[in-house]
């Protein structure tokens, strides 16, 4: 049995009957950007993300460049970022006008690591603040993302970024609704950006994101930006963008607001079946921290036989999935910063150790019985 990585046609069947009538208002309405369906779906995702604001944008990438544009932080101000995310996160950061200063992460979670970036400002404190020895920026904020669904050691992290002045960010693109230490997703420091990429547990029908935050003033400059620049129509107190939400996104996205818990409770039961299965294989399988809802946006295992395990897993007909293969500080595009192999050891092995299996809500006993007995295969020929 072909088993595929992702199951989108399950998810709009089961949410076919009510989605429809939602879309249709949208297109009854001819009102189709922002609007009162994404003024609805807002409010909503305020909720699920325990915060006070939530202002939706176009996608996951313009909601990042909006919540640091919005921050009040300087162009030129570094921001603390892993390696091991996807490119997004880090050009965010560079469309704000601010510095990505890679920090590597930690094994078990593959998420930015406390004790390295408390390392790295000691180590590189000075009266200024903290200042990058590789490019001189100082260091005002720190980028967590919450990799593969799990959230990074938001607590922590916020403790270490006040004691030297920079700001938390988060990037929860594949953590909806995901916890860590009683708060949701969404909620960590002074804002969280995410994507509703079709293919995220909370999937537009199309390209989607949100800014989530407390702050009022972040709030109503994020807002303002993703219009423009505008607060009343045709009066422009900032340069902006077209980085508005499509009202037909915010229909979708409402509805699937009210499965996402669910959704993910599946992806769970489906996470805690894979480790019944595999456990005992010389495979790294994911780890939850304490007092963490991990809601496996991806479900990574490592080994360093990954090449070999994905080709002969996909003779079976097993789809797979690499995220990600090559580490940013290594890409073409970041090779101004002068990086080298070995600079950041966990995310390079992450990079050439993790294996992606299928994951998503209603994903079969059965099917996951057919990926483990490939993956068990494998290790036994
Ligand atoms: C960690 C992370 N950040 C940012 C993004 C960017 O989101 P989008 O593709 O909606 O622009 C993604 C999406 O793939 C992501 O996985």
């Amino acid at each position: 049995m072909a088993v595929p990585f992702l199951d989108l046609k399950a998810i709009y069947n089961e949410i076919r009957t009510e989605v429809t009538p939602e879309i249709n208002d949208v297109l009854e309405s001819c009102g189709y950007v922002l609007g009162p369906k994404v003024a609805a779906f807002e409010e909503k995702f305020a909720l699920i993300t325990g915060s006070r604001y939530c202002i939706a944008v176009s996608n996951g990438t313009a909601a990042l460049h909006c919540m640091l544009s919005a921050s009040g932080l300087e162009p030129g101000s570094g921001v603390i970022v892993p390696p091991n995310t996807f490119t997004a996160t880090v050009e965010g950061i560079i469309l704000a006008g601010m510095v990505p200063v890679f920090v590597d992460t930690e094994d078990r979670t593959w998420n930015l690591d406390p004790v390295l970036v408390e390392a790295f400002c000691e180590k590189n404190r000075t009266p200024r603040g903290v200042v990058d020895p590789r490019t001189g920026a100082v260091v005002r904020a720190v980028m967590a993302v919450d990799l593969y669904g799990h959230p990074a050691d938001h607590t922590r992290l916020e403790s270490i970024a006040g004691a030297n002045r920079m700001m938390l960010f988060e990037d929860a693109a594949q953590s909806h609704d995901a916890n860590r230490d009683g708060s949701p997703a969404g909620s960590f420091g002074m804002a969280a950006s995410f994507s509703f990429y079709p293919g995220k547990n909370m999937g537009a029908f199309g390209e989607g994101g949100a800014v989530t935050t407390d702050d009022k003033e972040l709030n109503d400059k994020a807002r303002s930006l993703r219009d423009h620049g505008s607060r009343d129509k045709y009066y422009y107190e900032y340069i902006g963008h077209n980085y508005r939400m499509c009202a037909i996104q915010g229909a979708v996205l409402g509805v699937k607001a009210r499965h996402i818990h669910r959704w993910n409770d599946q992806r769970r039961e489906a996470a805690s079946r894979y480790e019944q299965l595999l456990k005992g294989l010389p495979l790294q399988l994911p780890e939850e921290a304490p007092s963490t809802r991990h809601v496996f946006h991806l479900y990574a295992v490592h080994t360093p036989r990954r090449d070999a395990l994905r080709d002969f897993i996909a003779l079976r007909g097993i789809a797979s999935g690499m995220h990600y293969p090559h580490p940013l500080h290594l890409q073409k595009a970041y090779a101004y910063l002068g990086h080298a192999p070995g600079d950041f050891p966990v995310s390079e092995r992450n990079s050439l150790e993790n294996l992606t299996l299928p994951m998503f809500p209603g994903i079969t006993p059965a099917q996951q019985l057919e990926v483990a007995d490939a993956i068990t295969a494998f290790f036994r020929e």
